[in-house]
């Protein structure tokens, strides 16, 4: 057992929130975290519809005693905020995590439910306003992420978001083995959240082909890409990737600082970056854009979430044994 504010928040074992991942994430994984010590977070857009998503809050409540977290993603794209608030209003999850936009509604709804709201970050100046808005943690991705990552080396952000602010900060991306979580915790996070390594988990419910990629390529293979959404997303660059370029062309690059055009055409691209995603993820394409951060250099099967679990835990004790015989001997 590792004992810091984010296994006493919760009443879990280990400090690692499984972490929300777009099409990957599913019930079966948030159960078998909540299994082993750890505490799982899934989007709320994993589910097609409000009552397949209040459906699955329910049995989520059962499955796992309450322990588990939905991820919410706040800005404009999100048609369905208003449904998801109001069926997260009656069935409080432990915790969301706020992506893309601001927090105030989702911490003005759900705090008062008891629900703890941690929001993604990348930067100090942004920290502060959640901070100030009432966030209970930070969610502080870094430039090694898999999916959207920030600016930041973890070594940087950890310690300077610790400086500035006063809530507790998780630190997500690049986290794939035990010594890995030691040196995060070193830093100074409260808590790790990891999500590339369990892509390929026997109970994602992804393609076999996306799960071997994880396998098979390693963190040389993955590059950032502006195609699929507009930002800077982390993609394994499949020979698909390499041939449509990591940047949108000039007539979309254009038409994206147009005024008029703007919305619109970030709206575009989004839709059908997220939808090649989709159609990557589930079945068999040659247009393979497959989401993935670095940390998948340390995946070498598919394996079970269980498995995966218990070798980080077992990784960490070692790298900590290792480190406190090296200063004794020294
Ligand atoms: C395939 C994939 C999909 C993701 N989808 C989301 C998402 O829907 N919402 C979100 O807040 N973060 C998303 N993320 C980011 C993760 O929640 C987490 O911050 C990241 O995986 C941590 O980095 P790691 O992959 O190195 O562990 C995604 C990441 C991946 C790899």
């Amino acid at each position: 057992m590792i004992s810091n504010w984010l296994t006493t928040t919760f009443g879990i074992k280990y400090p690692i929130i499984l972490a929300p991942m777009f099409l990957v994430s599913n019930d079966k994984m948030l159960i078998e975290a909540y299994k082993n010590g750890i505490i799982g977070c899934i989007p709320a857009l994993n589910y097609r519809t409000p009552e397949e998503f209040e459906t699955a809050l329910k049995e989520l409540k059962i499955n796992c005693d309450g322990k588990f977290g939905i991820n919410l993603i706040v800005n404009k794209s999100n048609i369905h905020l208003k449904k998801q608030l109001e069926v997260l209003v009656r069935n409080p999850p432990a915790f969301v995590i706020t992506s893309l936009g601001s927090p105030e509604q989702t911490i003005k709804l759900l705090k008062p439910k008891g629900v703890k709201i941690f929001c993604d970050v990348v930067d100090v100046e942004y920290s502060l306003k959640v901070e100030k808005l009432g966030a209970d943690a930070l969610i502080a991705v870094n430039s090694g992420a898999g999916g959207h990552a920030g600016n930041i080396a973890t070594s940087i952000l950890i310690p300077m978001l610790k400086e500035h602010c006063k809530i507790p900060v998780i630190s997500a991306g690049g986290v794939g083995t035990g010594a890995g979580l030691l040196s995060a915790l070193a830093l100074g996070a409260d808590g790790v959240s990891i999500g590339s390594p369990f892509i390929a988990t026997i109970e994602s419910g992804v393609s076999q082909e996306y799960k071997q990629a994880i396998v098979d390529y390693g963190a040389e293979n993955i590059v950032m890409s502006t195609k699929i959404s507009g930002s800077p997303c982390s993609v394994i660059e499949t020979p698909y990737v390499k041939k449509i370029g990591l940047n949108q062309n000039l007539l979309e690059s254009f038409l994206s600082h147009n005024k008029t055009a703007k919305k619109y055409v970030k709206m575009l691209t989004y839709y059908k970056g997220m939808k090649a995603v989709e159609n990557a993820a589930f079945g068999a394409t040659y247009k393979t854009v497959w989401v993935a951060g670095p940390s998948i250099e340390f995946v070498h099967k598919v394996e079970t979430v269980q498995v995966i679990i218990e070798r980080l835990i077992n990784e960490y004790q070692k790298a900590y044994d290792d480190l406190c015989s090296k200063n004794q001997k020294s």
